[in-house]
């Protein structure tokens, strides 16, 4: 995947105590549904019609997150189908200790689908 584009975040989020899994570092899930959120703001952008979510793929987590980090999620739209538009999101972290290096942590592609009132898959209107 190609490195992240040098814009502002979707979402920048500092992780909580709460977002712990066993081991004390960041659960895969809950960085999972901000980047579900992110991709959705970025689809956002490009249509005002209702979209659901069909796939998450080539998730990859490169490196821990920890307790007290700040996640950066970037977004672009990256190809459109018929109802369907691609969106990558790479996540930065910014150490607790030491917030001006940023480490590439996660990465993922999300597919969101336009739906009808029936959710049912419908084409694309014209995207902005
Ligand atoms: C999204 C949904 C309406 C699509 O229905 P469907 O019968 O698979 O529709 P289609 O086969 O026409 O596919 C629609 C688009 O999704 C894409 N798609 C379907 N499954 C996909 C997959 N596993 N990966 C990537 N794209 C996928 C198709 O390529 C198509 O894109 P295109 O029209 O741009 O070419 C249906 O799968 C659904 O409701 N899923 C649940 C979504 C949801 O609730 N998400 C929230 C999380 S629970």
């Amino acid at each position: 995947m190609n490195a992240p584009p040098l814009v502002c975040p979707t979402i920048r989020v500092m992780m909580m105590p709460r977002d712990t899994n066993a081991h004390g570092t960041i659960f895969g899930g809950v960085i999972l549904s901000y980047i579900d959120q992110a991709g959705a703001i970025e689809a956002r952008r490009h249509t005002c019609q209702k979209f659901v979510t069909v796939a998450m793929d080539g998730v990859i987590f490169k490196e821990p997150v920890y307790v007290g980090d700040v996640l950066s999620f970037h977004t672009r739209l990256v190809s459109t189908g018929r109802t369907s538009m691609k969106i990558q999101v790479h996540v930065d972290a910014e150490r607790f200790e030491n917030p001006h290096v940023t480490i590439p942590v996660t990465e993922a592609t999300l597919v969101y689908v336009a739906i009808d009132e029936n959710r049912r898959a419908i084409p694309l209107g014209p995207l902005s």
